[in-house]
């Protein structure tokens, strides 16, 4: 999808896109007027055909374990973690999925039974039981495992600081799971840890566990406010727990292609990440809102929507790239 519509800034900074020579070409359907709507629906059958041309995705070399963060509340990452666990799940991919916020919402949208008193991430990181006891598969989505969170996790901030080893021990667990997983001719390929809107023990804990974070950025004011934070408590991290972590991913969340303010965000970012922001951005879409109400992910609540398009196409984006092919 192109992300800028002619016309708009950063539009002409840059050489058309696939996208945009194949729908100059007239190689798609071409509205008579080029209104931004009829732009956008050119654009939406265009993204529908390429996505559903793909059955399959590449499994990557190694599993590749994501951190979804942002200390930020609301900006998209328990909607992202969802979404990209279920679009690559739907291209035969096989998917971890870890709940480290205590409010549950990912296990909530997989479907996933997080009651007070269910086994969870709690019982992995403070009393060190096996992940392998604890998963559940989603009911709706195969390929999908989940490691949920209830709100009995609200006490780990507090009770890992006495613990030893207490930044590591979400590395231990997940490593020995990936083992045991690979051992039984099953490997997964990709694990993403949801992490909650804080930088405190949870999401230390995630980033000595990950190899790449994945920092979904809404299309707001104040987007990039505190991101600096982010990105130093990333590099402590780095330096001191976790040499192999780094940043590979941002995605723009709840995109609105017909304000100022949101192309204004995603030209900042861009200008600032260059290639490791993807190039499909996520839209603003009452579907993708609505699907956790229903214990479903967008992809299969509402699958020709363009949330659904646009999370399968950034899905397809992180499988391919090259960084997939990597042994590390
Ligand atoms: N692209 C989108 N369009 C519309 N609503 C969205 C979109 N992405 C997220 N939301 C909604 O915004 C709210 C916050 O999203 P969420 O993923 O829970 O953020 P976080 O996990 O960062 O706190 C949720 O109600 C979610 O349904
Ligand atoms: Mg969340």
């Amino acid at each position: 999808m192109s992300t800028f519509p002619p016309g708009m800034s950063g539009a002409g900074d840059r050489p058309p896109t696939a996208d945009q020579q194949e729908y100059r070409s007239g190689a798609v359907v071409r509205p008579d007027d080029e209104t931004p709507l009829a732009r956008e629906a050119a654009e939406h059958v265009t993204l529908a055909r390429r996505v559903t041309s793909i059955t399959e995705l590449p499994r990557p070399a190694q599993t590749r374990v994501f951190v979804v963060a942002n200390q930020k509340g609301g900006v998209g990452k328990t909607t992202t973690t969802v979404n990209l666990a279920a679009a690559l799940a739907t291209k035969g991919l096989r998917v971890l999925v870890i709940d480290l916020d205590p409010q549950g919402n990912t296990s909530t949208a997989l479907d996933i039974d997080h009651f007070e008193g269910t086994p969870g991430v709690y019982e992995a990181l403070v009393e060190g039981e096996p992940i392998a006891d604890l998963v559940q598969d989603c009911p709706t989505i195969p390929g999908i495992t989940v490691l949920p969170a209830s709100i009995d996790l609200a006490g780990a901030e507090i009770e890992l600081v006495s613990l030893v080893a207490r930044e590591t021990r979400l590395d231990k667990a997940v490593q020995s799971y990936l083992r045991t997983r690979e051992d039984a001719g099953d490997r997964v390929d990709y694990v993403f840890i949801d992490c909650p809107p804080s930088l405190g023990l949870l999401t230390v804990n995630a980033m000595v566990a990950g190899r790449e974070v994945l920092i979904p950025i809404q299309c707001e004011y104040y987007a990039l406010e505190g991101l600096g934070q982010l990105l130093r408590n990333i590099d402590l991290v780095k330096a001191h727990l976790n040499p192999a972590l780094d940043v590979s991913t941002i995605l723009l969340t709840m995109f609105d292609a017909r304000t100022n303010l949101s192309s204004g965000v995603a030209n900042e970012v861009r200008e600032h990440f260059g290639s490791k922001v993807l190039t499909s951005n996520i839209p603003r879409s009452v579907r993708i809102s609505e699907a956790p109400s229903y214990q479903q992910t967008v992809i299969t609540y509402d699958p020709s929507s363009s949330g659904a398009l646009s999370y399968l196409e950034a899905a397809r984006e992180i499988a391919e790239s090259p960084r997939a092919q990597e042994k590390r």
